[in-house]
């Protein structure tokens, strides 16, 4: 016979409890600092990829592959991508070998003579050699801040060729208003103001600064933002390469449960037909 008001006590605490909490909590909104109020999402541009009908652009890619090369590659290393990988995006074999055996770093190997440690030119069976030895090399080259492996990239940051893009592209001034409301917020010495990066000051200087910084083998005019645009093209590659055989697999399912769909009603339709209901 206790049941009923324990149980009506027990839900009266509970709700009091619940209303105290909606009645006195603090509604103060965290401070604003520099990053909450200036960081920026990655910009709206489109790529050949987008979307579940999406396809890679071969020739876009092999351009973005050729700033990679050239630029890039100075200081970003692609631990998981092998030479002979590029004969996916159009490289003939030839095109490969050629391209392994003129890399900038050779890999490490050993002189079969006397057994020290040695290095010899990549062959296509090579993952991309780093640029630098190893992670202490590379923090001492870039102002202690480490260049990302690119293999996977676009896949590991939110906005994927679009946060790349977005980053190639989006250094400026530091916006004087950002320094009248959040004097200490100044871009350190060393570090380049940059939106589109998480703590808006990033280490890496703007690595494409001028039209024509490569020439494109097939014609195509090599603007700053073209440049960026294959570059990112050819990470989200690097990064997902089987993309088109899921956005395929992904449309056959749809139709086949569509399909299995239509047969059930079929079916259902059958079965009931003489049947009042
Ligand atoms: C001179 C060396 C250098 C070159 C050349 C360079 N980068 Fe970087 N990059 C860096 C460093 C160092 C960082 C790390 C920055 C940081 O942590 O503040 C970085 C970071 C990045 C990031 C942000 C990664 C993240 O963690 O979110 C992107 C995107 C990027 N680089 C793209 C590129 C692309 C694309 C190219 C070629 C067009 C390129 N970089 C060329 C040194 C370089």
């Amino acid at each position: 016979m206790l049941v009923k008001p324990i149980g009506f006590l027990a839900g009266l605490a509970f709700v009091s409890a619940l209303l105290a909490a909606i009645l006195f909590s603090s509604h103060e909104a965290p401070e604003p600092s520099a990053t909450s109020t200036y960081h920026l999402e990655p910009k709206e541009v489109h790529f050949s990829f987008d979307g579940p009908f999406g396809k890679y652009d071969r020739q876009q890619l092999q351009r973005g592959f050729q700033v990679y090369q050239e630029v890039c590659s100075a200081c970003h290393s692609m631990k998981m991508v092998a030479f002979r990988d590029l004969e996916e995006i159009g490289f003939t074999k030839p095109e490969v070998k050629a391209i392994a055996k003129q890399w900038k770093t050779e890999v490490p190997s050993i002189n079969p003579d006397t057994g020290e440690p040695a290095t010899r030119k990549a062959l296509p069976t090579d993952y991309i050699p780093s640029p630098y030895a190893n992670e202490v090399a590379a923090r001492a080259a870039n102002n202690n801040a480490l260049p990302p492996d690119m293999s996977l990239l676009a896949k590991a940051r939110e906005g994927g060729a679009h946060y790349i893009y977005s980053i190639v592209t989006g250094y400026q001034n530091q916006p004087a208003e950002l320094l009248k409301r959040f004097p200490d917020a100044k871009t350190p010495n060393g570090l380049h103001y940059n939106p589109y990066f998480a703590n808006l000051n990033i280490a890496m200087p703007p690595p494409l600064v001028a039209d024509g910084q490569v020439t494109y083998a097939d014609g195509t005019k090599a603007t700053v933002d073209q440049m960026a645009k294959d570059a990112s093209a050819f990470l989200m590659w690097a990064a997902e390469p089987k993309l088109e055989s899921r956005h395929r697999w992904g449309l056959v399912v749809v139709l086949y449960l569509l399909i299995a769909t239509a047969f059930a009603y079929g079916a259902y339709r059958n079965i009931w037909r003489d049947k009042k209901h």
